[in-house]
């Protein structure tokens, strides 16, 4: 293997000084207990709320009427919230819930693109303690379903547009007892009625606080659920990777409808007291240049995807944007290639930093700090507290070097706290003391950790996590399908594409626009994003003996590498 490019940091030419200015000695020392309570504000009774230390302990501080965040709409609309504004209008809307009859416990689900009553609702439903469930824009019906059932929730928060899906399956959903309609003038209304100031609930450490459904190999989507604690972790990475100081203004591109937008949109971030930009519209490379450059963005948190789409786009295009305020630049999500970085220091003349970690982590565990050298290529060393290893699938740590799970020592703050309903599920994830991350890769002698890939068959596609089975079962309920197998095929700008290979019924005549339908059927039914890109009909799917589709095999075979051990399939 040849050596690594090493990305080399002289703290001479740091432009703010780091908040973590030592990793391997604060490492040594460090224990979640020590930082507790400096780091984040218990109430005097010892319990805690996630809500009021993301945003209302920064009440008593000169923060109070910092901008907490600059909103941008997809037509240009813009809106500026204080920390204060967003503490009383997050207050509102925890009375609100409360005259809906919601109590502790409850769920409430949150279906809105990235408005800002989508971040006012989240941090509302915490602080009366209930739990916030956030549901990604690009969801249909099923998609919607599967999750509003598996958790009962009591409430819906949507818009108008969004709310004609919910309108199809709302008779099958007995808890659902209120959809809020955000756009609605009633519901406006209503709201700004509330008054402003509650009674924020006090939590135990181990109360839910939000759940996020996910995927995996098998089934339907997975509620992994997080506890109010968990701003512990997610305010100390945000601290020490983010590195957000008083004076910075940050950028996070992800939704909150997924998990990065939870912890580094609204919890870990607004905990550090930064002063956030949040753009609703699509990704396009000008306008974000253009975001960069106007809200003088100095530390921005982005995706591989969206990096390479800028890339191909050229660094001419960044020339004409002047984007001197810009000092830290960090990825998450799927495998940042070597390029991506390189082209970041011509580009931007900074290195993207990759972060490494999972909706069921609740924070980021490989990092890259500030502070640390980055070897071009690998995903950092484990955060504080955190202790990552190789381990076979038994759990036995393997040497340095050789391929293996990446696994970690269970109890940081904001590791999952369970799955929801499904004690069995959350209990598989740990093999002989170790949690298991479902992802290969191996570990080298200054302990830097390399991706290597899934040791399932989740796929990625534009950094968002598709479990495959959720796309055959949409494949098999279109008429002209038998059944489906479905994989990740490596493209060079979206990480994978969803691929389906599908048998069809035997009247049924193969075409470009039946390709084409199918495709449109999972995208009306099941998601937006969750699409094939690519159909092959094939006669037959792979098998084990049991009956159960060897995705395996079909990848190798579209890749053209050897389909190994096929034992235990049925003849094929
Ligand atoms: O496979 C890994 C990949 O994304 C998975 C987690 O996806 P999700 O739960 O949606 O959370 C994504 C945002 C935290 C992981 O199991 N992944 C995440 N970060 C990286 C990555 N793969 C390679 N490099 C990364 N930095």
């Amino acid at each position: 293997m040849e050596a690594p490019q090493i990305f080399h940091k002289d703290p001479s030419t740091f432009r703010t000084a780091p908040n973590l200015n030592n990793y391997e000695d604060t490492r040594k020392s460090f224990s979640w207990d020590d930082v507790a309570d400096k780091e984040i504000a218990f109430f005097p009774d010892g319990k805690l709320n996630a809500a009021y230390i993301a945003v209302d302990r920064h009440l008593n501080t000169d923060l109070a009427s910092k901008v907490a965040l600059y909103w941008e709409g997809d037509n240009g609309e813009k809106e500026i919230f204080t920390y204060r504004d967003i503490a009383h209008r997050s207050n509102q809307f925890g009375n609100l819930l409360k005259k809906k009859g919601v109590r502790r416990g409850d769920r409430v689900f949150i279906f809105l693109p990235r408005v800002p009553l989508l971040y006012i609702s989240f941090l509302g439903t915490l602080k009366i303690g209930a739990i916030a469930g956030t549901l990604f824009s690009a969801f249909q019906e099923q998609a919607l379903f599967d999750r509003l059932e598996n958790s009962g929730a009591k409430i819906l928060v949507t818009n108008k547009d969004l709310s004609t899906r919910i309108e199809k399956i709302r008779g099958k959903l007995p808890n659902l007892s209120d959809v809020l309609v955000v756009d609605d003038p009633n519901f406006s209304a209503q709201l700004t009625s509330q008054e402003n100031s509650l009674e924020i609930e006090h939590m135990e450490k181990d109360d839910y606080a939000f759940m996020l459904y996910t995927s995996g190999t098998t089934g339907k989507p997975k509620g992994v659920v997080h506890k109010h604690y968990a701003i512990l972790s997610q305010h100390l990475t945000a601290k020490f990777v983010l590195d957000i100081h008083k004076d910075d203004i940050y950028w996070c591109t992800a939704d909150p409808g997924w998990v990065t937008g939870i912890s580094y949109e609204i919890l870990g971030s607004w905990s550090s007291g930064a002063t956030q930009v949040v753009y609703s519209g699509r990704f396009d490379t000008e306008k974000w240049y253009q975001i960069l450059q106007d809200y003088k963005v100095s530390i921005w948190y982005t995706a591989p995807t969206a990096i390479r789409m800028l890339m191909a786009k050229g660094e001419e295009v960044v020339k004409r944007f002047s984007l001197s305020n810009l000092r830290h630049i960090l990825s998450v999500g799927e495998p940042l290639n070597p390029e991506a970085i390189r082209w970041g220091l011509k580009a931007f003349g900074l290195p993207f930093h990759d972060t490494w970690w999972q909706t069921e982590t609740g924070c980021m565990v490989l990092v890259n700090f500030p502070c640390t050298d980055i070897k071009i290529g690998s995903m950092g060393r484990p955060f504080l507290g955190i202790d990552a290893e190789i381990v076979d699938d038994n759990g036995n740590p393997l040497p340095t070097g050789t391929e293996g799970n990446i696994a970690l020592i269970p109890g940081w703050p904001s590791m999952m706290q369970t799955i929801w309903n499904n004690e069995e599920k959350y209990k598989s994830y740990f093999v002989n003391g170790w949690y298991i991350s479902g992802d290969r890769g191996w570990k080298d002698a200054d302990g830097y950790f390399w991706f290597v890939g899934r040791a399932d068959d989740v796929i990625k596609t534009s950094g968002e996590r598709v479990g495959p089975f959720e796309v055959e079962s949409a494949l098999v309920e279109h008429p002209a399908v038998v059944e489906a197998g479905v994989i990740g095929k490596p493209d060079e700008v979206r990480g994978e594409i969803i691929k389906a290979f599908i048998v069809l019924k035997p009247n049924v005549t193969p075409s470009d626009l039946l390709k084409e339908e199918l495709s449109q059927h999972v995208k009306k039914h099941l998601a937006g994003h969750a699409y094939p890109r690519e159909i092959e009909f094939i006669d037959k799917l792979p098998k084990t003996r049991s009956g159960k589709i060897m995705r395996r095999i079909l990848k190798a075979k579209e890749m053209g590498m050897p389909i190994g051990d096929t034992s235990t399939l049925e003849e094929y």
